[in-house]
């Protein structure tokens, strides 16, 4: 079953989320994830994938210009009805609006028909709400993007177990 996690990124950060979302997405037998960003996307890839799960960083707390322009164009070539459907962000700050960047994604996936899934707190813990949000390396002391790996793995790992336990 394949799994595809796309996102905008312009420094990295949100890249690597991405990779360790599809990392803890490939623990699982009998998935096959890829993490794609929006410039080089692998469209027959995405349509052939039960579960998408879209990230953003967090720009005025709303995902990125491009990335939102960049669905509004290609949402309909993804055939996103039915997927399961993931989001998950990374931001500056801790208060930086990684919540409202997620809610905005999940409420396109809604718009396209996707089931939205996060696991919330059905998964024990970590409790993941509405998607994991990584706060990266520039600004606050206690803050480092590598702090947030478990959390992308865990909560690509439970998609994945959810996608399989659905479509399989
Ligand atoms: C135009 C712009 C707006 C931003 N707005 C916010 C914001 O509202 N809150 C925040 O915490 N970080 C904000 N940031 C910081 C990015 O969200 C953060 O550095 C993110 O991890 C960058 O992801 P990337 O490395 O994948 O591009 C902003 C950055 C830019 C360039």
């Amino acid at each position: 079953m394949k799994l595809a996690v796309l996102y905008d990124s312009k420094t990295g950060n949100t890249a690597q989320a991405a990779a360790w979302i599809a990392e803890g997405m490939n623990e699982v037998e009998n998935v096959e994830a890829m993490a794609f960003s929006i410039e080089d996307a692998d469209v027959e890839f995405v349509k052939a994938s039960r579960g998408v799960v879209i990230g953003s960083p967090s720009y005025a707390a709303l995902m990125t210009p491009d990335l939102h322009a960049w669905l509004q164009t290609n949402g309909n070539k993804l055939k996103l009805s039915g997927k399961l459907g993931g989001a998950f962000a990374t931001a500056q700050f801790t208060h930086g609006g990684g919540d409202l960047v997620i809610q905005s994604i999940l409420t396109f996936e809604m718009v396209k028909g996707m089931l939205c899934y996060s696991g919330g707190a059905s998964c024990g813990m970590p409790v993941i709400h509405l998607g994991p949000v990584a706060i990266n390396n520039n600004v606050e002391k206690h803050n480092s993007l590598d702090i947030y790996k478990g959390y992308f793995n865990i909560y690509g790992k439970r998609f994945a177990e959810k996608a399989r336990e659905l479509f399989s």
